[in-house]
């Protein structure tokens, strides 16, 4: 089976993340066509799967775009939805990863006669997309698309809340292989002394800088918790989120946390730097789709405080392994990391329930599986439909 997966990005969220898991198994015989060049093709090349940037043209739709401003995008799609005609040619079906993708997938697919996979990462509703851009994504997927892959049950109920045809979505989780997550003492040990943290309780945030991923909650619970308990916030601001990085800074010396705060910026060491906190926070304001971090937090055998709504609840059995808390509550984030500071063998148990439940549920060769099946299926269909016209 031949694929020809899209993605707008040339950065490396998570949509992006776990698309290189699904498309290494594919080899040569699948393609990623990007929308923009970036450390997103190098981990793509890097895992030898073959790259094509099909544009360097930065298309201007936004999460929250008029219907005026998507139109206006259309035009300039044009000779982008000629390109990936063209590639499709060659490949069995198109694989869209993001939103963007859709759209030039959608109608691509529809030229080229080629089934269309979109991968749902997102959770459709008002408080992530403007109505204009949720209509637009529910229509072309009724339209044009032969398979749903939603990431997360979240994701899933929000796409049929918003209009999306029930027969056409299935629920898929990222896959991990925990063995990435298995790391080495003595690095995490030289990790906290480089940071100078040797003493600390850590606490790790490890997303994206974005007012949606609540990194300020963090520091407001900070706030309230002991001098010994410090914070490393992992990630950054990826989309121009640059307003929101000026004000997480203000904040931490407003509230004198200059030593107990830190921001390391976008890293690629991240089980060795999750194996070197004690505790991993998850503050979404917005429902979170799926929540790569929370996996990966428990993979590492960390105890995991996530914020209660979207995906999370369906990663996370609150003090089972880990623990759920309400998002935007810094006070009830904090008296959770209170405990935790100061039950360690209650936590400690709770982090290994979350290493044997995260490796059995999310390993990366099941879910492969699961998706090659859906894929294959749909391979199948599109052939005897070709055949009989
Ligand atoms: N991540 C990373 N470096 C960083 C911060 C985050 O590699 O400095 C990774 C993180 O390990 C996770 C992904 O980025 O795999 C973020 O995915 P998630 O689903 O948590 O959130 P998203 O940003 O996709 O909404
Ligand atoms: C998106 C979502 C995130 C999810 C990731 C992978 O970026 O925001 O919640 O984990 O995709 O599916």
């Amino acid at each position: 089976m031949k694929i020809l997966f899209l993605d707008q990005s040339g950065k490396l969220g998570g949509a992006e993340l776990c698309l290189v898991d699904i498309a290494k198994p594919y080899g040569k015989n699948a393609l990623v066509g990007l929308f923009a060049d970036g450390d997103f093709r190098k981990l793509l090349e890097e895992n030898k799967i073959p790259v094509d940037i099909l544009t360097n043209q930065v298309i201007k739709v936004r999460k929250n775009s008029s219907f005026f401003q998507a139109l206006g995008s259309l035009k300039q799609l044009t000779p982008l939805i000629f390109k990936v005609v063209q590639r499709a040619q060659n490949y069995d079906l198109i694989y869209a990863n993001t939103q963007k993708a859709l759209v030039v997938g959608a109608l691509a697919s529809f030229l080229s006669r080629r089934p269309l996979v979109y991968h749902l990462h997102d959770i459709l509703s008002t408080e992530h997309f403007s109505q204009t851009n949720l209509r637009v994504a529910v229509t072309l997927i009724n339209r044009f698309a032969s398979l749903v892959i939603a990431n997360s049950q979240a994701s899933k109920i929000a796409f049929l809340q918003a209009g999306g045809k029930p027969n056409l979505i299935e629920v898929v989780y990222n896959g991990f292989d925990p063995q990435n997550y298995l790391t080495n003492e003595l690095d995490t040990q030289k990790l906290r002394q480089n940071l100078g943290l040797e003493d600390k309780f850590i606490i790790g945030h490890f997303s994206r800088l974005s007012q949606w991923k609540g990194q300020h909650i963090l520091i407001d619970a900070l706030d309230k918790c002991p001098q010994n308990v410090v914070a490393i916030l992992v990630g950054d601001a990826l989309f121009g989120e640059h307003e929101y990085v000026k004000y997480l800074h203000q904040k931490v010396i407003k509230l004198g946390l200059e030593n107990r705060v830190k921001f390391l910026g976008f890293r690629t060491d991240i089980p060795q730097l999750m194996t070197m906190c004690d505790l991993v926070a998850h503050t979404s304001i917005a429902p979170e789709p799926f929540g790569r971090v929370i996996v990966e937090g428990m993979l590492c055998g960390k105890p995991v405080i996530a914020a209660n709504s979207g995906g999370a609840m369906e990663l996370v059995e609150d003090g089972i392994n880990g623990f759920l808390v309400t998002p935007e509550e810094p006070q009830e984030l904090a008296q959770v990391i209170n405990n935790c500071v100061q039950e360690s063998a209650k936590i400690a148990n709770i982090a290994n329930n979350a290493r044997i439940t995260a490796s059995e549920r999310f390993d990366v060769k099941t879910i492969n599986q699961q998706i090659q099946q859906l894929l294959k299926s749909l391979v199948i269909d599109n052939k005897h439909l070709q055949k009989r016209m």
